[in-house]
């Protein structure tokens, strides 16, 4: 359509479906296809060529997947980096200790000497992205079921490593549509990275997570990397000798705000969403499952604070791990809310008559058979499915017990040691590869931790599996450990398992490692308790996970649905690849008579402040400055924005990501959504879900008035 028509339409009051502003997570380089012209009436200013091009520098060369999770924005010609505070949290807790606790107090280096190398962080940077589909799709051509993911498989791999041969690039061929289409993208990598900068808990997690999900928000969720690099510009493993990247492109930083309704985009690595997925799936998922995870993971929490309260050192220790547990277990306990699954669950039932509507009405036969079959057999197989979903769920769960999990990856090793004549390169291979795993596993493990937890969830398990789906598994317990209530015998066996496992101490495994034998694993309880757990949910068909036998017929009808509303761009699933949404800075009204304003700003900081309650504590500097009014040049209104809202479209790994205005500057960066919209992942409500970023005013008066780092403050760009 062109802009001119669009424009009327506009005028008119009539707006197609693809010109609402907010909804769709949308494929960079399609950008200039499908959404360029839109984005020019709201507001852009830029053409599709700065946003994504492969010759010339564009916005893509200053945005970055940061370690694989989240994003984050280059914005300085010397490599600096802003992500969010919640993504470096990893970082930040592996450089504290209870004398130098950075998560508490905040870090700033000082020169770019004191910038801390991290073992952990990453950055990879989109060098260029290509549909090959007809690639994939060619060999695939008739074939289904495990055979066409094992052959796509095949074929995305070798695609991959031939865009990457003689480069220094990584690439990966991700398929979109649940392998309708299938896209190449090729990354530069950097492996230094270099903490730069993190405000203190106070600031960064403010609110922490009472006001985790919630708008109005105050957290200044922020930290500063940078890109470290070989002296030639490319990416190189840590050394001193290292030095600075010069990016393509960095972002300039705004001080000039935004109104309501002003233009805003996004582009980062949105991580999942299933937004096309039948009420049958979904019923299961929020009726079932996320309720069954939820009460888990409160136990888990629950304990896991217990032992954070007690001592400094493991509070800094499990810090990570606390919040992202809390951080899901609030998104799935908000989804599974009082009415909120039951009303996904008809949105989605109303799509699908619709969708049957539709097909019965349509006259090419063939197409007719196809679609026709659709509904009714992912209904059939779900049903089918239902009865060993708890017991997949539960599980599961039990070998996500750190001890479980890690027991359970010496399953090859134990294969080898067993089987005559030994394979000697295999076994040194495994060993070598076990003793890396036993080094990341005990950093920061915590026994007493796992133990309890290793009861609450065969308590768990013992009291959520329906009886005749149970097995053995509990009654071997409780006959092998008498006691009075099953959870007496649950605490025994964990006892016993904690006390006679090598999987609880590196030093035993290393010991172990050094000296495998077969006969060691044989009487380990916690290798045993590893290989039983597995046994027990290899009897269950994981058909329903999105890989297996359901996958073909969510894409079918996926096609179904594309076809039906053949007008309508369509944007695939977030899966952690490159995406632009654009919309507007947006109020919202969440409940009847209740209206949010779409900013926040530091007087509300004040305003929340609670001394007795840690989650609320106010640093003391930052309450000077505020009564001061010492707010540099990074005020408005007597005032200090802080965060603000916009209906763009985003999911988790888009925390980080830089929100812009139409010139490509940035206003601040995304780092969570809002509690009215937490089943967004499954739908996209324009009315209610709203995008919370930090304001990038408020970042910067963090860094500049709050920590002093002036030389920082130098080397960024600033639009006034
Ligand atoms: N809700 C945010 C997200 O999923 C993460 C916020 C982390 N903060 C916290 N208090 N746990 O992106």
């Amino acid at each position: 359509m062109k802009k001119t028509l669009l424009t009327l339409l506009i005028f008119l009051g009539i707006s197609p479906a693809f010109l609402r502003a907010d909804e769709g997570m949308w494929l960079l380089s399609l950008v200039k296809q499908y959404n360029i012209e839109t984005m020019h009436l709201l507001g852009l200013q830029l053409s599709a060529d700065d946003i994504y091009s492969e010759t010339d520098p564009s916005l893509k060369d200053a945005i970055v997947w940061f370690e694989n999770g989240c994003t984050g924005e280059i914005v300085s010609a010397d490599g600096l980096l802003l992500t969010n505070h919640h993504c470096g949290y990893g970082d930040i807790t592996d450089h504290s200790t209870v004398e130098h606790d950075y998560l508490t107090n905040g870090f700033w280096a000082a020169t770019r000497k004191d910038e801390l190398p991290n073992a952990n962080a990453t950055v990879s940077i989109l060098v260029r992205m290509e549909n090959v589909t007809d690639k994939v799709l060619a060999a695939i051509k008739g074939l289904d079921g495990q055979a066409r993911e094992t052959t796509a498989a095949k074929t995305m791999k070798e695609i991959s490593t031939k865009a990457t041969e003689g480069t220094v690039y990584n690439a990966d061929v991700r398929e979109m549509f649940r392998g309708s289409e299938y896209y190449l993208f090729v990354f530069e990598t950097f492996k230094d990275i270099r903490l730069v900068g993190a405000p203190p808990s106070a600031i960064g997690k403010f609110g922490g997570d009472t006001d985790n999900w919630m708008w109005p928000r105050h957290t200044g969720d922020f930290s500063m990397f940078r890109i470290y690099c070989g002296k030639d510009n490319k990416p190189a493993e840590y050394s001193a000798d290292n030095v600075p990247y010069h990016p393509k492109k960095f972002l300039k930083i705004s001080l000039k705000g935004y109104s309501k309704n002003d233009f805003a985009m996004i582009v980062g690595f949105p991580g999942r969403t299933n937004r096309y997925l039948s009420s049958y799936a979904i019923n299961l998922t929020l009726k079932e499952t996320y309720p069954a995870l939820v009460t888990m993971w409160e136990e888990k929490l629950s304990i896991m604070k217990k032992y954070m309260d007690a001592d400094p050192k493991i509070r800094i220790q499990l810090a990570e791990e606390y919040a992202s547990v809390a951080n899901v277990w609030k998104l799935f306990k908000g989804q599974i809310g009082f009415g909120i699954s039951d009303e996904m669950i008809t949105k989605k039932q109303k799509q699908e008559v619709a969708f049957t509507n539709w097909v019965n009405g349509l006259s090419n036969d063939s197409l007719k058979n196809v679609y026709g079959k659709v509904l009714p057999a992912l209904k059939k197989k779900y049903d089918e499915f239902h009865p060993n979903n708890l017991p997949t769920i539960y599980g599961n769960n039990l070998l996500s017990l750190a001890f479980a999990g890690f027991a359970s990856r010496f399953t090859d090793l134990y294969n080898v040691l067993t089987t005559e004549p030994i394979d000697v390169a295999k076994k040194d291979e495994l060993i070598s590869k076990l003793k890396n795993n036993t080094v990341d596993q005990f950093v920061k493990y915590f026994a007493p931790v796992d133990q309890e937890v290793m009861v609450a969830y065969l308590n768990a398990f013992s009291k959520g599996v329906p009886a005749d789906k149970q097995g053995t598994f509990i009654t071997d317990i409780t006959a092998a450990y008498k006691a009075v209530t099953p959870e007496e015998s649950f605490k025994k066996y964990a006892a016993d398992v904690f006390a006679k496992s090598i999987f609880v101490s590196a030093d035993k495994v290393n010991a172990f490692l050094a000296k495998p034998s077969s006969k060691i694993l044989d009487k380990d309880p916690g290798y045993l308790f590893a290989k039983k757990v597995m046994a027990y949910t290899a009897q269950f068909p994981t058909a329903m996970s999105l890989g297996g036998a359901v996958k073909a017929d969510n894409r079918t009808y996926l096609q179904g649905l594309r076809l039906m509303n053949s007008n309508k761009p369509y944007y695939p699933d977030a899966n952690s690849t490159i995406r632009l949404t654009y919309g507007k800075i947006s109020d919202y009204n969440p409940r009847d008579a209740v209206h949010y304003n779409y900013y926040s700003t530091l007087t509300g900081v004040m305003q929340k402040e609670d001394p007795t309650n840690e989650e609320f504590i106010v640093p003391k500097k930052l309450r000077d400055l505020y009564e001061k009014k010492d707010f540099g040049q990074y005020g408005f209104n007597g005032d200090v924005p802080t965060c603000f809202l916009t209906d763009n479209d985003i999911t988790g790994g888009n925390s980080g990501s830089p929100v812009m205005n139409g010139n490509g500057e940035l206003l601040g960066l995304a780092f969570d959504g809002n509690s009215e919209a937490m089943t967004g992942d499954f739908e996209f409500d324009p009315i209610l879900k709203r995008t919370i970023s930090v304001d990038i005013r408020y970042v910067m008066f963090i860094i500049d008035k709050y920590a002093g780092a002036q030389r920082l403050i130098d080397e960024m760009t600033f639009v006034k």
